[in-house]
């Protein structure tokens, strides 16, 4: 079992419990209203083609369909797949690999990805991967955070933690560093002190603490 295999199956057996946490009915208003002025804030119209990496339960797509882009989800976990179609009928969900999305250069005007730059098994070639895909101009826009300062949960193999650059990153700026290491211009660090305050409110998910989130943004 290769580690890739061990984060789907751990990302489809969490799938159920992780769509059922962000569709809590008040939690959902509130973060619908909060991260669709993040990604507005982070995508500019005018509309573009979208594709939205490791989009898990399909939210962060769904919200940028909502801000009227054309959005494709690509995730290697079949069970996070199931509940973005259940729940989100706008975007196309696709099984894809963030590392290595599979589609013909300059196909889209933006990359997103939240929570998933921590997850990858290789986050720089992700990058020069993601801005192949893009059209001149184009924006790559993730959320992340240092989300485990008292290093490795149980809920991965210690083999996995292993072979994640960017899952112990003590500092966003680590984060940063592939985005311009890759050679985005203007690369941009945004805490978002408006989704802070949503997670004081509401907390966070299961195997994770309060931290600042913050938007990192480049262009081609
Ligand atoms: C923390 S979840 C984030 C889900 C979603 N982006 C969100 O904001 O709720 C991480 C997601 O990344 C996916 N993932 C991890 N590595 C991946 C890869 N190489 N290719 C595609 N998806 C991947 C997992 O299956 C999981 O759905």
């Amino acid at each position: 079992m290769t580690t890739q295999d061990r984060i789907n199956d751990y990302w489809t057996g969490r799938a159920p419990s992780y769509a059922a946490y962000q569709l809590q009915p008040q939690r959902l208003v509130d973060d619908i209203a909060a991260w669709s002025k993040v990604w507005a804030g982070a995508l500019p119209l005018p509309v573009g083609d979208v594709l939205d990496v490791g989009t898990g339960s399909g939210q962060v797509a769904s919200i940028l369909a909502g801000l009227g882009h054309r959005v494709t989800g690509i995730d290697l976990s079949l069970g996070m797949l199931d509940q973005a179609r259940a729940a989100y009928p706008g975007p196309d969900f696709r099984l894809g690999d963030a590392v290595a999305p599979d589609f013909p250069p300059a196909s889209f005007d933006a990359v997103t990805g939240r929570y998933v730059m921590w997850t990858l098994r290789d986050p720089a070639l992700a990058v020069q991967n993601w801005m192949r895909l893009l059209r001149p101009g184009g924006t790559i826009a993730v959320v992340d955070s240092t989300w485990f300062p008292h290093g490795p949960q149980d809920f991965y193999d210690p083999s996995v933690w292993a072979a994640l650059p960017l899952a112990q990153a003590a500092d966003i700026n680590q984060t940063a560093a592939v985005l311009s290491g890759a050679g985005l211009r203007d690369v941009t660090v945004t805490p978002l002190t408006t989704i802070h305050e949503l997670d004081e409110k509401y907390g966070v998910a299961p195997n994770h603490e309060v931290q600042m989130q913050y938007l990192i943004t480049g262009h081609l």
